[in-house]
């Protein structure tokens, strides 16, 4: 029996082995193809044409700067242009596509991109908020529809997953990431990557990945857009870089530089991030664009005029240039002067021609061009009960005093708040191609979910805000903000009286959609004074009061916190907004969105962060104390810890089992808890792994998420959940940047979120 066995393991073992050789072969066969083709067709280029392919031109909306492009239908037929975006719609992009393939000299096809953030005509929540799911396949498979529409509307490469690590919510870009945490944000990264390009990138309903912003975006000084990142390598590693190298791995095709400086080189110019760090250490194969006129931009950091920037950004290892066109009117000028070489343009315009060889583009430029699937595939009723479902998971339970949630289906409820009403600002930041006119209210939600049995009263109750500043910058693009005429006493007294009339109110207030995203930073993070009144008035009418908060980041709530009975955080749900709001408010769904930023008491603690690293003087958790690492005015602590998210039952953790507590070299530890649901609803729990590593030959963070795990449980029921720990997890960036792990003692940590965790310490010698 037992050869039997190890007959057959060996068999296995050869299949797997024969099979990997395959396809490597297979890959080289690839790669071999491509180089062959690639490089015969650039021996038919001018240098002209060569130049015109590293040129990205906008034609339609995004503009996120000062600059747009102009005459590019014209100048496609000339090979002046490699790359469009801003456009969509299958007849729009057939149309320009033609213009490169038929009337250009070497018929090359443009590549078509779009910020497809989180959905294209189908909008899902923002991505911090699909961040909150802890859900890898619901991530993945929205990367996938997203895919899908954008493809049958004619893109094949999208700006997305933003992968940036944040830890400052005055940064408005916080809302298009994954949150603060490294482990959890390569996750994250890698399924969208792997729903953006599917199996192969050349198949009809696949698009490129664009990871951005390359790197350490999220790390802007103050919080402020665009501004200065400086870091300790360390940090960065640890830190900031994984979920760039898990995009990667994944297999994302491109990478966009990002806007800022690191260390006082802009990321656009920077030699050893774009080659010594992604291309040699790392080994990306794919191409690099710049962000928005990031090279232009590297002038105003000081390095030089546009010809001299141009250079440095081709020299640094960047192959395309987005809207500013500093590479299509500089480089043969510094070609001719010695200032770059023949064989740098080639290499970038060899990177951008493989990128369009991996769609499929040069066997067929219209291969997602179908009038078809633009109607199929598009807005269907199953991808609305995607971003139905996706939403509801996304959402957070950040209070439920005495179980005021979830409500009953009978009775009066008052609805009230500037976004109770509204289509817009649902969708959240960054939507391109998505329809306000598609979208869910929350008014019209919970009449779908409850519309006969509950009697809906409604008052507007404020304005989004009165602030004339903030109003302006919140609705940029001259959207009104529906400002009612009345005066914000008697919007508030009109709420008072709705209120008393009903059992229950639901207070649906935040920022609006472009309070959050690019150029979005906020020195003040809380709910706009305005709201916050009508918040306070409501509050004194004694009704129950819940809150359905939308936002882009993490907002300072503790008045919100102290005098409300429950709070659902919502952040920008999408098309499906209203109905899954009603859904968890009704109980059709129990939420367990769990937070993946920490939510500050106060701006004044910002960074703030659960991962941070411990002071010689560290902070007790309990009461202000002289001489130790506090604020004189504030707890340490933060409203809402990273993981943290409640749900309609209770879950009950056992203490930490250990398969043992002395290991050594590559033995695997399994440390195990039991769950058990001690409420009255099914439901899900994130059980969440955290490590930390007490003696180490640098400092290291208090305790870092390892794992986690999802579970279902219905009411009185119990389940063990095992998380295996190896090595692997106790790895670790030394100040030599080595990647290791220390002999020693660790403690592993089980729970809820990560201030609320069960712990047990092993040994673990080499
Ligand atoms: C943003 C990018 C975006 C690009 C194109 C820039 O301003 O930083 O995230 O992809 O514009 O729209």
């Amino acid at each position: 029996m037992t050869n039997y066995l190890s007959t057959f393991k060996t068999a296995l073992l050869s299949i797997l082995v024969l099979s990997l050789l395959n396809a490597s072969a297979q890959t080289k066969n690839d790669d071999a193809k491509m180089n062959a083709f690639v490089t015969n067709l650039m021996s038919k280029m001018t240098l002209d044409e060569k130049i015109g392919q590293l040129n990205l031109v906008t034609m339609g909306r995004p503009i996120t700067g000062s600059v747009v492009n102009n005459g590019v239908e014209e100048r496609i037929k000339k090979g002046e242009i490699g790359g469009v975006f801003g456009v969509y719609g299958t007849e729009y992009v057939s149309k320009i596509q033609d213009l490169a393939v038929k009337e250009s000299r070497l018929h090359i096809p443009l590549i078509f991109g779009l910020d497809v953030i989180h959905g294209h005509r189908t909008i899902f929540p923002i991505p911090l908020g699909i961040s909150a799911t802890w859900d890898m396949a619901l991530i993945q498979e929205s990367a996938h529809i997203a895919a899908k529409e954008a493809t049958a509307e004619g893109l094949n490469w999208v700006f997305s997953p933003m992968v940036d690590i944040a830890r400052d919510p005055r940064w408005g870009r916080i809302s298009e990431g994954s949150g603060e945490d490294p482990w959890y944000g390569s996750q994250v990264a890698k399924a969208m990557v792997k729903g953006y390009q599917g199996n192969n990138m050349k198949d009809g309903d696949a698009v490129m990945a664009c990871v951005k912003h390359f790197a350490l975006y999220g790390g802007a000084e103050a919080g402020r857009e665009y501004n200065t990142v400086d870091m300790s390598l360390n940090k960065m590693y640890q830190d900031y870089l994984p979920p760039y190298k898990a995009a990667l791995d994944a297999g994302a095709g491109s990478f966009m530089s990002s806007f800022n400086t690191i260390n006082g080189m802009p990321a656009t110019v920077n030699k050893w991030l774009l080659t010594d760090l992604l291309r040699k250490q790392w080994g990306f194969k794919g191409f690099v664009v710049s962000d928005y006129t990031a090279v232009n931009e590297v002038t105003n950091h000081g390095l030089g005029d546009l010809q001299t920037v141009s250079a440095l950004a081709l020299k640094a290892g960047l192959d395309m240039d987005m809207v500013g066109e500093g590479f299509l009117t500089t480089l043969k000028k510094s070609l001719k002067e010695g200032k770059v070489t023949q064989q740098e343009i080639d290499i970038a315009c060899r990177r951008v021609l493989e990128a369009k060889y991996k769609l499929g583009l040069f066997d067929n430029a219209n291969k997602s061009i179908n009038a078809d699937r633009e109607k199929q595939d598009v807005l269907t009723d199953e991808n609305r009960q995607f971003a139905r479902k996706i939403a509801e998971h996304s959402f957070v339970l950040l209070k439920n005093k005495a179980q005021t949630l979830p409500l009953k289906k009978s009775g009066t409820i008052a609805l009230i708040g500037p976004l109770a009403n509204n289509h817009s600002e649902m969708l959240g930041t960054w939507v391109i191609a998505g329809d306000p006119e598609k979208s869910v209210s929350v008014m019209e939600g919970v009449k779908n979910v409850v519309g006969s049995s509950v009697n809906i009263l409604y008052a507007k109750g404020s304005n989004i805000t009165d602030d004339s500043l903030l109003g302006a910058r919140a609705f940029p693009f001259g959207l009104n903000q529906m400002k009612d005429k009345r005066s914000p006493q008697e919007l508030i007294d009109e709420a008072v009286e709705t209120a008393k009339k009903a059992d229950v109110v639901v207070a649906v207030v935040g920022e609006s959609a472009n309070m959050s995203g690019e150029s979005s930073s906020r020195s003040d993070i809380t709910i706009p004074e305005n709201q916050r009144d009508l918040l306070k008035a409501l509050a004194k009418t004694g009704k129950p009061l819940v809150i359905v908060l939308f936002n882009g980041r993490p907002l300072a709530l503790p008045w919100e916190n102290e005098h409300a009975d429950a709070i659902l955080d919502a952040w920008a749900p999408g098309t499906e907004a209203g109905n899954a709001i009603a859904d968890v408010l009704f109980g059709n769904y129990n939420p367990a969105g769990k937070i993946t930023a920490t939510f500050p008491l106060s701006v004044g603690q910002i960074p703030i962060y659960y991962n941070h690293k411990n002071t010689g003087r560290p902070f007790s958790g309990k009461g202000p104390a002289k001489f130790k690492s506090d604020y004189l005015d504030i707890s340490n602590n933060p409203l809402y810890p990273f993981g943290y998210g409640l749900s309609y039952t209770t879950f009950n953790y056992s203490d930490v089992k250990l398969s043992k507590t002395d290991l050594k070299g590559n033995e695997t530890l399994k440390a195990t808890v039991t769950i058990t649901n001690t409420g009255k609803f099914a439901g899900e729990e994130v059980v969440q792994l955290y490590i930390s590593d007490p003696v180490a030959s640098v400092s290291r963070a208090v305790k870092e998420l390892k794992n986690y795990q999802k579970i279902n449980l219905q009411p009185g029921e119990s389940k063990e959940v095992s998380f295996n720990v190896t090595t692997n997890d106790l790895k670790f960036y030394n100040n030599d940047l080595v990647y290791d792990w220390e002999p020693g003692q660790f403690i592993v940590q089980i729970g809820t979120n990560s201030n609320e965790t069960h712990s047990a310490s092993v040994q673990w010698s080499k």
